[in-house]
Order: structure tokens, then C-alpha cells, then sequence
């Protein structure tokens, strides 16, 4: 091969150079660039006639979708609603999290309805039937194939008959033979990608590609990847835990932070309809450092427990450990507790977990942090009937959130009596109900040490 027909490739961000690095300029990835061939020139000059295109108004009439519904109600509400025809979904998630599973369930559901095909790259035909029975859904009319190559997947796919969903499971094994790179490298996986979404988007099919991640969490391959498809779901949850949340990251048809809740069994996924009574399900009231917090996902309410250990250390520079949260914003509390209330934890060691395995990205969670934080340094419980929201500025002020009245009717629902919430504009939160939860206002962090009862130098 003549020199000049190769280049180099990050793998991890699809950054070219001229020559081989051990370490990417592009994304600092260490070891991730390989020696690719030169892609295709393409086949029509760039530089050919064009016509000149028609422009429209916005204000065209076109018509409204009407989408797939799996009747997997937590999948169906992820992708927006139902699943948009000639639309592709990336499913990505860590080896073994259940993608496979979800899709093989998310098939056979499907195929009640419409012809659905199953293409593994990964599974031989036998070990995807003998899950099948395993989920109960070896009667389902899912086309089933264990196939790798790009052009008999889209030779088969093609055609006025076809299916109407097709899952390929994974992207990451299919190649194509007019690309001169390894399976899994960027070439192929872009090349493989690109071809398939044409084709569901000239044929109308729902195509759904699963996505293996890297060490860092981002699915791998390149990023272009993410802004080919229209939809990307991430499958995550803590292997020792049974919860499994599907998250939407992109969806060009519906709202993304929107999550689905699964519970892994031995007959499969099974969907959550009540998240927040399954993550409060082991919860044990009046135990110190335990606050339970009235969060939101996407649309959806959801209450988790969130608990704190503090204990005296003995080492020069104290362990923080956080499960399910961010560190730097537990090191914000702990700062604020400190400085603008006087609790000064700094000689211990302090230990945040979500319970459940569920990882919370809202600021909301701040008082409910701080309240965990400061009962389990007092040994005074949080009062288990209540939850809390709100987060902290750095002057130790307890700011709103959004969605107040949302997350205190899920609290009513669950039978919470009283609510530790910012003090702001009083609005009639939570509803006129006679089961909403009595509010606890507070507008500065030392209001929640005065709540639990803990006193400060
Ligand atoms: P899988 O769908 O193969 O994961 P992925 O495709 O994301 O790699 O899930 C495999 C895991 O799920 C495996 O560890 C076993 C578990 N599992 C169950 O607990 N119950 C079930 O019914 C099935 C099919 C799998
Ligand atoms: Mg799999």
C-alpha cells in the first residue's frame, strides 16, 4: 500500500493526523490512534452542477407522524412518545447492563404489530433463542439473524416487504468490505452507520443500534456517531443493583432527560411504574444521616434517599466519598456548612450515597445533601415523614427550584406529611389536597440545623 493511502485515526474522537502519537492532540486519549486507509474518494464530484434548491415557509402543512408504540411504556415514553418511522435510536451502556435484553423484549413486542427484524453480531442465533425462551417470548414473530456483514445485513433489509423495525445489535461488529480497517475502528463503524440509516430512512424503518461505551461512559467510536442518529439512549444502573434507567441524551423527537425505569429479573426487564416506592422501598426511618429527596427526572417526579456518614478520621486528609453524586458539589456543601454555619466537618471523614444505585445531577439535592450531612453529624434523624428540596448558593441562601408543586405531589402521594422546601414566593404548592405535605420553609442553611435540632459553636 502505497504510503500516502493511509492516515491516522483516534479511535475515541475521530481526529485524523499525519502521523502515528501515542496520545491524541485532538481528545488527549492515550493509545487511541490507528492507522486507517484513506476513505473512498467520493463517487460524484463535490465540484459537479447543482440546481437550484426550493425554499419553503415554515408554515408548511406536513403530516403528523404516526409513531410505533412498543407498549414497553417506560421505552415508549423515552423516545418521546412512540417510536418516529425512518428514525435511529443509538443504545448505548456497559457491557452486560441488559441492552440486548431490552431490545429483544422491545422486538418481540413490537413484532405483535409490525415486521421486526433482530440482527446479532455478537450472539450466535442459538444463545438469542435461548434467552428468548428464557424471557418467555420464543412464540414472538421477530425475524432473527446473526449476521456481520454490511452488505448482506442491507441486502436482506432492502425491499418493499421489509421490516418495519430492525435492531442491530451491535454496531461495533458489523463491517463493511470496501473499508481496509478492522472492525470497531471508526472507518467502520461510521461507514456501517452511515449506510444503515439511509437505508431506514429511504425504507421507513425504526432502526435501533446498540453501542458499546468506553471506560470513560461515551459510546464507542466516534462522536459523529451521536450526531448521525436522531435518538440516543444511554441503558445504565449499577450492576449490583437490580434498577436499570434508560436516559435520553439527544432526541430530535421528544424531550431529552427523560428516563425510564426497569427493574432486571430473572425473566427479564421488568418496567417500574412507582420508581420513587421501589428506591424508598429499604429505607428505615429515624436513622441519623438519611434525608429523602424529592427529585425530578426529566418529566418525571422521583423521591430517593440520600445518606450521609460522617465519622471522626484519623487520617491527615479526610476520605469524601460520593456514590450517585457530584463530588465537587458535596465539597460546595461541606464548604458552606463550614464557613457560613460554623459545623465544620473537616476533620472527618464523610461518606454520600444515593440508595438504589440512581445518580442525581440536580442542584435540587443540595439541602437534601446538607440535611443528610448535618443529622448525621448531630445523631439526630431527619424526620422520616419529610422530604427535602432546594439548592444552596455559596452564601449558604436556599434557593427555588423548578417544579415544586410536581415533586410535593409525588411526596403526598407517597404519604410524606411534611416538606423541608426553599422559602420563596409562597405560591399554593402541592395542590389544594388535604394530604399535601405541610411546608418547612427555609431561606438560609442554618434553618436546617435549627430543623433537625443541631447545634453549632
Ligand atoms: P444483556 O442484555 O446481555 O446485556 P448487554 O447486551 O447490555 O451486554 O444482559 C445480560 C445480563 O442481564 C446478564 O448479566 C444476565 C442478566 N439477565 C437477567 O438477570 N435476567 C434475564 O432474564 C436476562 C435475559 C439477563
Ligand atoms: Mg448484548
Amino acid at each position: 500500500m502505497a504510503k500516502s493511502a493511509s492516515r491516522f485515526v483516534c479511535q475515541e474522537c475521530g481526529a485524523v493526523t499525519l502521523r502515528w502519537a501515542g496520545k491524541c492532540e485532538s481528545c488527549g486519549g492515550w493509545n487511541t490512534i490507528v492507522e486507517e486507509s484513506k476513505p473512498q474518494p467520493l463517487p460524484r464530484g463535490l465540484s459537479g452542477k447543482g440546481r437550484p434548491i426550493d425554499f419553503v415557509g415554515l408554515d408548511g402543512k406536513s403530516e403528523p407522524v404516526a409513531r410505533l408504540v412498543t407498549g414497553i411504556e417506560e421505552l415508549d415514553r423515552v423516545a418521546g412518545g412512540g417510536l418516529v418511522p425512518g428514525s435511529v435510536l443509538l443504545v448505548g451502556g456497559d457491557p452486560g447492563i441488559g441492552k440486548s435484553t431490552l431490545l429483544l423484549q422491545a422486538s418481540a413486542a413490537l413484532s405483535a404489530s409490525v415486521p421486526v427484524a433482530y440482527i446479532s453480531g455478537e450472539e450466535a442465533v442459538d444463545q438469542v433463542r435461548l434467552r428468548a425462551r428464557r424471557l418467555g417470548l420464543d412464540k414472538a414473530r421477530v425475524a432473527l439473524a446473526s449476521a456481520t456483514a454490511l452488505a448482506d445485513i442491507v441486502a436482506s433489509l432492502d425491499g418493499p416487504n421489509g421490516p418495519k423495525a430492525v435492531v442491530i445489535d451491535s454496531i461495533q461488529t458489523v463491517y463493511a468490505d470496501a473499508v481496509d480497517s478492522a472492525p470497531g475502528t471508526v472507518a467502520q463503524v461510521r461507514t456501517a452507520a452511515a449506510e444503515l440509516i439511509r437505508l431506514a430512512k429511504r425504507l421507513g424503518f425504526v432502526l435501533f443500534l446498540v453501542g458499546h461505551v468506553t471506560k470513560e461512559g461515551m459510546i464507542a467510536g466516534p462522536r459523529v456517531l451521536e450526531h448521525m442518529v436522531d435518538t440516543v439512549l444511554y441503558f445504565e444502573g449499577d450492576r449490583g443493583h437490580q434498577f436499570r434507567i434508560l436516559r435520553a441524551v439527544k432526541n430530535r423527537f421528544g424531550a431529552t432527560d427523560e428516563i425510564g425505569v426497569f427493574e432486571m429479573t430473572d425473566r427479564g426487564l421488568a418496567e417500574v411504574a412507582n420508581p420513587s416506592a421501589l428506591f424508598l422501598a429499604e429505607r428505615r426511618g429515624n436513622v441519623s444521616g438519611s434525608c429523602v429527596f424529592a427529585g425530578m427526572e426529566g418529566t418525571r417526579p422521583m423521591l430517593v434517599e440520600i445518606q450521609a456518614l460522617v465519622a471522626p478520621s484519623s487520617l491527615a486528609a479526610p476520605r469524601r466519598a460520593v456514590v450517585g453524586w457530584d463530588s465537587a458539589r458535596l465539597s460546595m456543601v461541606l464548604a458552606v456548612l463550614d464557613a457560613r454555619c460554623g459545623l465544620a466537618l473537616s476533620g472527618n471523614d464523610v461518606y454520600l450515597n444515593v440508595a438504589g444505585g440512581l445518580r442525581i445531577g440536580e442542584p435540587a439535592a443540595d439541602l437534601a445533601v446538607a440535611a443528610a450531612l448535618v443529622s448525621s453529624a448531630g445523631g439526630i434523624p431527619v424526620p422520616a415523614d419529610m422530604v427535602v428540596f432546594g439548592e444552596i448558593g455559596l452564601s449558604g441562601e436556599v434557593r427555588a427550584v423548578a417544579q415544586a408543586d410536581i415533586r410535593l405531589k409525588e411526596a403526598a402521594k407517597l404519604g410524606f406529611a411534611q416538606a423541608l422546601v426553599p422559602a420563596g414566593p409562597r405560591r399554593n404548592a402541592g395542590g389544594s389536597g388535604s394530604h399535601a405535605p405541610a411546608l418547612r420553609r427555609a431561606g438560609h442553611v442554618q434553618d436546617v440545623l435549627a430543623l433537625i435540632g443541631v447545634q453549632t459553636p
